[in-house]
């Protein structure tokens, strides 16, 4: 089958290319799914790049998938062929075809196309864990940095609808817009704007922005660190606590390590969306023969919410 491979890591002009792979070995409890539509994740251009799962010999990328059941479980679980789900498989669904447990994918209604639904799993289950991890939010300020991005527009208008109010901070008032319509209370273009104290901070870009938007962090409120798109490594100053979020909490986060299965997680993000109160941002959708081309645009910073991929 044809399915997207991994360049090289040091080759930014051609980090992925289209060519041949072995067809799915599904386990007992995997489906196979005939992909229609897959996301690119941020996190995956890490992992292209040299990341922990690039190094794994045979690896090949694609946690976002959604299309249709082609060989059901054999254990019996999970929906039966030919129905339409979307799934979030560890990883080679970046394919015609991949094999994904049943605990970690969902059924579609008719209402809800597999482009948008690809645009759902791992920004979606993100975006629900940490709000889940920064706790109730009806009446509380939040920050959130990284904003424009595929989880951020999830965040805002999830915060917004529990009962935030959210500053979103994007780096241009474009990149922001849509996050206003979803319910943000504040845009700003860069954290060192803004003026606090927040409730909560959730923060994903490292280097001075963790620092900046710490010190606007209310006494005893909690950031949770979930990122650091652009990749510098935090510094932080113990005695600078003292003027400002005194007994501060900063919360290391990371989806998976909740819990690895993700079905309940997809079900709630289709229900939001097939009940018109969640609205994924897809600002790209392409032919998977320009894989290459978004995620350069995904780098470059180009790219406004969820990127999407069609196949075939
Ligand atoms: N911990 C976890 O479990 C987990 C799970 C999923 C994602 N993540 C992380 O969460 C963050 C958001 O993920 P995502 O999928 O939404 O990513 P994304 O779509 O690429 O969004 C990241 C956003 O960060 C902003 N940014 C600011 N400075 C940047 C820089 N120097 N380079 C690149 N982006 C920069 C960009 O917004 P502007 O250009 O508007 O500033 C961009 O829209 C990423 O850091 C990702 O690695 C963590």
């Amino acid at each position: 089958m044809k399915a997207i491979l991994p360049g090289s890591p040091a080759d930014t002009d051609e980090p992925v290319v289209l060519g041949e792979a072995a067809e799915p070995q599904p386990a007992d409890d995997e489906a196979v799914i005939e992909v229609e539509a897959f996301s690119v994740n941020r996190g995956e251009t890490l992992q292209l790049e040299g990341g922990l799962d690039r190094r794994r010999a045979g690896w090949r990328p694609g946690k976002d998938v959604a299309g249709t059941v082609l060989r059901p479980a054999a254990d019996g679980s999970g929906p039966a062929d030919g129905a339409r789900v979307v799934a979030h498989p560890p990883a080679y669904g970046w394919a015609e075809r991949v094999a994904v447990p049943t605990h970690s994918l969902t059924e579609l209604p008719d209402s809800v196309d597999a482009v948008t639904a690809a645009a759902l799993p791992l920004a979606g289950i993100t975006a629900l864990r940490l709000l889940r991890a920064a706790g109730p939010l009806a009446g509380r300020t939040v920050l959130l940095t990284g904003a424009s991005g595929g989880v951020g527009h999830y965040v805002t208008e999830l915060a917004a609808a529990g009962g935030a109010r959210l500053t979103a901070v994007s780096a241009t008032a474009e990149r922001g817009a849509k996050l206003m319509q979803l319910g943000a209370a504040e845009l700003v273009t860069s954290v060192a704007d803004v003026s606090g104290p927040y409730d909560v901070v959730l923060e994903s870009v490292g280097g001075d922005s963790l620092s900046t938007a710490l010190a606007a962090l209310a006494p005893g409120g909690l950031l949770v660190w979930f990122g650091q798109a652009g990749r510098a490594p935090v510094t932080l100053d113990f005695f600078s606590f003292f003027e400002g979020p005194n007994q501060a909490r900063i919360a290391h986060f990371d989806y998976t390590a909740s819990d690895a299965t993700y079905g309940q997680d997809l079900a709630a993000l289709v229900r939001l969306v097939a009940g018109g109160r969640l609205h994924p941002e897809i600002g790209t959708v392409r032919d998977w023969t320009r894989t290459a081309d978004v995620i350069a645009g995904l780098r470059g910073r180009r790219i406004r919410g969820n990127a999407v991929l069609t196949v075939g």
